[in-house]
């Protein structure tokens, strides 16, 4: 690219590229990419929220599927002193290029506490717990047995009280009725049976981002602290934003 250029080009450069990479990789293998095209600043903005709630305070992060980077970009600026941030991808190819974004990183929380983990979710086995866990997977591509032992995965791996924040895109369904096999169509819906389950017992919020591609609903689901009951749904979930 041309140094020269200014830097709203280099960043319009920058996302065009991200964006043929993540379709490339959509094209290779669509069951664990899942989505066309990286998520929007707005939803990247919502999952992310749990960490700007506690702004300042040292944290233990995990993203979960973070492909071409969108939300760890998001994240980076908010991983305040004393914090981690571990990032977890399966894909090769994306880990690579998001070891790359946090070499070449300007904010300094980059190189010092943010670590690249290639691998799948269900190897990560830290000798911590996480304050927020940032999940990026496509739930309803994936069997509902594995749905659920990732979500159980997430719960232990929070502390009492931590937040998980997660996506779902909103026209797979009615699509998959329209494009799908019988099987795929069944498999769909046993996903959104075990996400709802876990969602009736911990979900705090849920939000609507339209303007991504798809729009997608965002949950987020909190872990009980100990001897409170966990909390009902507040009156703005559902809300559009
Ligand atoms: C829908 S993309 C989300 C990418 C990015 N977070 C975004 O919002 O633009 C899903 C990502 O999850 C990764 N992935 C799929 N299954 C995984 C697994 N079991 N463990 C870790 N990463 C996985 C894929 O390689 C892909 O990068």
């Amino acid at each position: 690219m041309d140094d020269q250029a200014n830097p709203n080009d280099r960043i319009l450069a920058r996302r065009g590229a991200e964006r043929w990479v993540f379709l490339i990789e959509a094209l290779r293998d669509f069951r664990t990419t899942g989505a066309v095209a990286p998520s929007s600043r707005r939803l990247a903005a919502l999952l992310t929220d749990p960490v700007r709630e506690q702004a300042g305070r040292p944290l233990n992060i995990l993203e979960v599927g973070a492909g071409t980077g969108s939300v760890t970009r998001a994240l980076i600026p908010l991983v305040a002193s004393g914090s981690r941030l571990d990032v977890v991808e399966a894909n090769p190819r994306f880990a690579a290029g998001l070891r790359h974004l946090v070499r070449t990183h300007p904010h300094p929380a980059a190189a010092h506490r943010v670590r690249v983990h290639e691998k799948l979710i269900e190897r990560h086995r830290p000798d911590h717990r996480y304050d927020v866990i940032v999940s990026g997977l496509p739930f309803t591509n994936f069997a509902p047995e594995q749905v659920r032992a990732i979500m159980d995965r997430y719960l232990e791996l929070l502390h009492p009280g931590g937040a998980l924040t997660y996506f779902t895109y909103l026209a797979t369904g009615p699509a998959r009725r329209l494009l799908g096999s019988r099987s795929d169509v069944s498999r769909h819906w046993a996903v959104e049976r075990v996400l709802t389950d876990f969602q009736r017992r911990h979900a705090t919020g849920r939000w609507t981002v339209w303007g991504n591609v798809p729009p997608t609903a965002v949950w987020q689901l909190r872990t009980p602290l100990p001897s409170t009951a966990p909390r009902p749904l507040p009156a703005r979930a559902g809300a559009s934003r």
